[in-house]
């Protein structure tokens, strides 16, 4: 047990897993001091946070809500900041060894480059940063020594069967996903699902946007994304498997037939816990996994026709080049459509599949040209919504 206490700085710190996160320190509060917090619009709970946690900084989307979040801390003696650069500020600030990086969607890439660049150990749930930079995140971390930590409870768990293993031998690594709500749900029913089915996911209790990518099953595309970047696997190194107990997070099979799987409770709170201590282990509170009380563990092949947008996203992992990046941000308009009850849940996919097929594959190489392809994507995305009349 170390006694050197880790500062941390949470992007994302009103989030789910934010607010997990921070579940965790309060359970081993006197190993961590929180250097900052970062929100977007959600000025209460985060002048609740900073009341007490008492970071140096914080950070807000907006001018306006950086005014909101003073007027709710009155005199508390903290620098409050806003946009792009307030939320760098936090990720990079001089204390801060480690950042919970936990923003959603594309908003979390910046923060997470320049934590990286500047030497900080990133502990990473944002995935559609890797999905979109992961080679301008793998080459950021390498030039600056700094270490990518999965927060995701897949990639923590292949990171953990990972650990002492040569990569030379692995065979092929397996995520499991839950199904989400659908799994069993008639293939006629499933277009005209509504939002309110898709936001109850029968496993985790999550934001909303990852909760549809669940329902859709995009999160595990953008998922086997990540992976490919994380633990630098070729495509054909990864599959994916419905698992509906969501107890076996991952598994790594390995060429002498050997496979070593990472089982735990369907709790964030754990791979959360092992991202901010690692390499060490700490006791947790919660209860033991009690296997011989769950007995099943099943596991089914991903049937496409139920998840055509998991087809959309392997597609992207295979092709490479700019495709995650258009897949992502059409990903993204088109699930906060659904969100505001503008689209139906299966033109989630129309809008994808409309971005995703005529777009012309080209190398990325700067954040920039990255930047560029997703909002030229955005565009494109709101213009199809538009041609449809399901946006003015
Ligand atoms: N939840 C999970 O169990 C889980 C598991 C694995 C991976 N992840 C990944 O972790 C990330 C966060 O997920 P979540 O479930 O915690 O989401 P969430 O509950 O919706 O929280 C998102 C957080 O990001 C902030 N935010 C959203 N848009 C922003 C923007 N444009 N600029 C600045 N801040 C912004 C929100 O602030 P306000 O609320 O203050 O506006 C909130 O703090 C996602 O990438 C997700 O895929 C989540």
């Amino acid at each position: 047990m170390t006694k050197k206490k880790k500062h941390l700085a949470i992007l994302g710190s009103t989030g789910s897993i934010g607010q997990n996160t921070l579940e965790v320190v309060r359970t081993f509060r006197d190993r961590f001091e929180i250097t900052g917090l970062a929100a977007g619009g959600n000025t209460g709970l985060l002048a609740e946070q900073v009341a007490e946690f008492k970071p140096e900084l914080a950070a807000v989307e907006s001018e306006a809500k950086a005014r909101d979040l003073r007027k709710k801390l009155g005199r508390r003696k903290i620098r409050i900041l806003y946009g792009d650069e307030g939320y760098r500020e936090v990720a990079t600030s001089r204390r801060t060894d480690l950042v919970v990086s936990a923003i959603t969607g594309i908003a979390g890439l910046k923060p997470t480059l320049a934590a990286l660049e500047k030497g900080k150990d990133v502990a990473l749930a944002n995935k559609e940063s890797m999905v979109v930079a992961g080679a301008l995140i793998r080459k950021a971390a390498a030039r600056s020594g700094s270490r990518v930590i999965p927060v995701d409870s897949e990639h923590s768990g292949i990171f953990q069967c990972l650990r002492g293993q040569n990569k030379k031998f692995i065979r092929k690594i397996y995520l499991t996903a839950s199904g989400g709500p659908f799994f069993r749900v008639p293939l006629s029913e499933l277009t005209g699902k509504s939002l309110a089915e898709a936001l109850k996911h029968p496993r985790w209790k999550m934001g909303r946007k990852v909760t549809i990518d669940s329902a859709t099953l995009m999160n595990k595309g953008l998922e086997l994304i990540e992976a490919r970047w994380l633990f630098n696997l070729q495509p054909w190194q990864l599959g994916v498997m419905i698992h509906p107990q969501s107890i076996v997070h991952a598994l790594v099979e390995f060429q002498d037939g050997s496979v070593l799987a990472q089982l735990s409770q369907t709790d964030m709170r754990i791979p959360i816990q092992y991202a901010l201590s690692y390499p060490e282990r700490w006791p947790t509170p919660l209860p033991s996994l009690n296997l011989t009380e769950i007995r099943d563990l099943e596991f089914y092949p991903v049937e496409e026709q139920r998840y055509p947008l998991f087809g959309l996203a392997t597609r992207a992992l295979k092709a490479g080049l700019s495709f995650p990046v258009v897949l992502n941000a059409a990903n993204e308009v088109a699930v906060q459509a659904f969100l505001e009850e503008s689209i139906s849940f299966g033109q989630i996919y129309d809008v994808v599949n409309y971005c995703v097929s005529r777009h012309r594959p080209r190398a990325l190489r700067s954040l920039e040209e990255i930047l560029l392809v997703d909002s030229e994507t955005r565009e494109q995305a709101h213009k199809y919504l538009k041609s449809k009349g399901n946006m003015t």
